[in-house]
C-alpha cells in the first residue's frame, strides 16, 4: 500500500514570516509588518503604523528575500519535490489599490519559482497568507469593504498570469476560517484587515468580510481557471476538530455546533452555496449582510478544485462551557465579550459557540509547550471528514511542531520530539489514504526552515528541519544548519513515505 507515484512531499512557509526584506524592491507594509514581537500566552501588538523602538520581527525574518539561493539548494538537498510559499501581496501592489503592479516585485517570484523549478521544486502558491496591504486597512477598513474583491482579484489575475507556466497548485485564502475567532484581534487582522471600534458588532463585521473574501476566491478561481485550464485551484482551511469533551448529547450538539462555526467557509468554498444552516444563524441574529444576487452566482461559479488545509491539534468542547472552571479550558484568555460583559447567555437550544470561551482540554492527548493538542489520530479523523462531505482531493499544506531547539556545543540539533510528531501524523495520514480511500495530493510540513511564528513573532517556536540561527531579540548569524530531523526527512520523502 503506497501514496500516489506523484505525491507531492515539500514544505511550506508564508512570505512574510521568512521573507524579511520588508521595504526592499518597492514592498509596501503589510498587516504583518506592524505586528510586534509577542511571547508564548501573550498576543501580539497591533501597533498604528510602523513605531520607533518597537520590534516588529517580521522586517528582518530570516531574510529569505537575500538568501533564497542557497536555501532552495539546501531544500533540493532536503529533497522536496514542492515548495509551498505565498505570494506578498505588498510586492507586487505595495498599497494595494494601484493600478500598475511593481515590476521589481514580479521579477523577485520570477526569479524564485526559476530557483526552485531549476531544482526540481514545484512552486505551491497562497494568495494571501496575513499579508494583506496595510493601506487597505486605514484607508478602506480591510474586508470589510467590498472594494476590496476588485483590488484582490487584479493582484491574482496579474500573478496568476505571470506565473501560469511556472505554477500549477495555488490556494486563495490561508486559513479563512481562522477568524471565526472573531474574540480576539490577531485572527481578524491577519485574515482580513479588521480593526474594530468600542461598540462595533465584531462577528457581524467577521461574516462580511468573510464573505468578500468568499466571492473574491470564487472569482479567482474561475479567472485562473481561463489564464490556464491546467491551474488547479484550491482553498486553505485551519482544521482543528473538535470533538465532544464526554458522549453527554448536548456535548455532542455543542460539538457540531461549533464545527459548523468554523467550517462553514469550506461548504462555501467547495460547494459554491452557503449552507442553510448559517443563513439561519445570520437570520437568528439579524445579520443583514451585503450579499447580492451576483455574488451568489459567482460563488457557484468558483468551487474550489482541492481543499487545502493546515492541521496541528485537536480540540474539545463542553456544552456550557461558561460554568466550567477555568482551569480545565484550553489556552483560556478572557474573550472581548467577557471582558465588556455584554455576553448573551447561549445555553441550549441554540448551542451558540464562542471560541475563546467553550474549548476545553481534552484528557486524553498531551500538549506542546505552547499548550497545543497533540493528536495524530485527528489528522485521519479530518482527512475523513473532508472527504466524505466533499469528495475532492486533498492537500495536507501544514503539519508540524513548534518547539524549543537546543544547538550543543558541536553544532549539531538533536530533536526526536519533531520525528516523532510528524511520524505519527504521517502514519495517520497514510492509514486514511489505504484504509479510508482519501484522495491525497500532498503534505508540506509547516516552517521546514525555521522562520518567525505567526501566532507570538518568536523564533524561538522552531518548526524546521533546517535551524536559522536568530533569537526572539532578533540577535544571531542567521546562519542555516541541519538538525537531526532533516536526514530522517529525506529518508521519508525518497522512500514516498514507506520509510518512517
Ligand atoms: C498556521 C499559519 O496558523 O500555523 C502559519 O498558516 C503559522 O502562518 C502556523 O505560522 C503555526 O503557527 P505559529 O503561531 O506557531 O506560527
Amino acid at each position: 500500500m503506497t501514496l500516489r507515484k506523484d505525491f507531492l512531499w515539500g514544505g511550506a512557509v508564508a512570505a512574510h514570516q521568512l521573507e524579511g526584506g520588508w521595504k526592499a524592491g518597492g514592498k509596501g507594509v503589510s498587516v504583518a509588518d506592524v505586528m510586534t514581537a509577542g511571547a508564548n500566552g501573550v498576543e501580539r501588538r497591533i501597533t498604528d503604523g510602523v513605531l520607533p523602538g518597537e520590534n516588529y520581527p517580521n522586517h528582518e525574518a530570516i531574510d529569505f528575500y537575500h538568501r533564497y539561493k542557497d536555501d532552495v539548494k539546501l531544500f533540493a538537498e532536503l529533497g522536496v519535490n514542492c515548495f509551498r510559499t505565498s505570494i506578498a501581496w505588498t510586492r507586487i501592489f505595495p498599497n494595494g489599490d494601484e493600478q500598475e503592479p511593481n515590476e521589481e516585485g514580479l521579477q523577485f517570484y520570477d526569479d524564485l519559482f526559476d530557483e526552485c523549478l531549476k531544482n526540481g521544486i514545484e512552486p505551491v502558491i497562497t494568495l494571501s497568507h496575513f499579508e494583506m496591504p496595510y493601506h487597505l486597512v486605514t484607508a478602506y477598513g480591510g474586508w470589510r469593504n467590498r472594494q476590496l474583491i476588485d483590488f484582490f482579484v487584479r493582484f491574482a489575475e496579474v500573478v496568476m498570469t505571470r506565473y501560469k507556466d511556472k505554477v500549477k497548485y495555488w490556494m486563495t485564502f490561508n486559513e479563512i476560517n481562522n477568524q471565526a475567532n472573531f474574540d480576539m484581534d490577531f485572527a481578524p487582522f491577519t485574515n482580513s484587515g479588521l480593526k474594530f471600534v468600542e461598540g462595533e458588532n465584531r462577528e457581524k463585521i467577521m461574516y462580511q468580510a468573510a464573505h468578500y473574501e468568499l466571492v473574491a476566491s470564487a472569482r479567482v478561481v474561475e479567472l485562473g481557471h481561463k489564464i490556464n485550464p491546467e491551474f488547479q485551484i484550491g482553498c486553505m482551511i485551519a482544521m482543528c476538530p473538535i470533538y465532544p469533551a464526554t458522549c453527554k448529547p448536548e456535548d455532542m450538539m455543542a460539538a457540531q455546533i461549533a464545527m459548523q462555526r468554523r467550517l462553514w467557509f469550506t461548504d462555501v468554498h467547495a460547494r459554491g452555496h452557503y449552507p442553510s444552516y448559517i443563513l439561519k444563524y445570520f437570520e437568528r441574529k439579524g445579520f443583514d449582510l451585503d450579499i447580492t444576487e451576483e455574488d451568489i452566482k459567482n460563488l457557484a461559479k468558483g468551487e474550489v478544485d482541492y481543499i487545502g488545509f493546515s492541521y496541528y491539534m485537536s480540540f474539545a468542547i463542553k456544552d456550557q462551557a461558561e460554568k466550567i472552571d477555568p482551569s480545565l479550558k484550553l489556552n483560556y484568555m478572557p474573550s472581548t465579550a467577557e471582558k465588556s460583559e455584554k455576553q448573551e447567555n447561549l445555553g441550549a437550544p441554540t448551542f451558540d459557540y464562542i471560541e475563546n470561551r467553550d474549548l476545553v482540554k481534552n484528557q486524553y492527548v498531551q500538549v506542546s509547550e505552547w499548550g497545543w493538542q497533540i493528536d495524530p489520530l485527528g489528522l485521519r479523523y479530518s482527512l475523513n471528514w473532508f472527504n466524505e462531505r466533499y469528495e475532492k482531493p486533498l492537500f495536507i499544506v501544514e503539519n508540524g511542531f513548534g518547539a524549543v531547539d537546543k544547538v550543543e556545543e558541536d553544532g549539531s540539533i538533536h530533536d526526536p520530539y519533531r520525528v516523532e510528531y510528524l511520524k505519527a501524523h504521517i502514519e495517520a495520514m497514510k492509514e486514511a489514504v489505504n484504509y479510508d480511500g482519501v484522495d491525497l495530493i500532498g503534505y508540506t510540513p509547516w516552517g521546514f526552515i525555521d522562520l518567525v511564528s505567526a501566532g507570538t513573532g518568536e523564533m524561538k517556536k522552531r518548526y524546521g528541519f533546517i535551524y536559522v540561527d536568530k533569537d526572539n531579540e532578533g540577535n544571531g548569524t542567521l546562519e542555516r544548519s541541519k538538525k537531526d530531523s532533516f536526514a530522517w526527512y529525506s529518508k521519508v520523502i525518497a522512500s514516498n513515505g514507506e520509510e518512517l
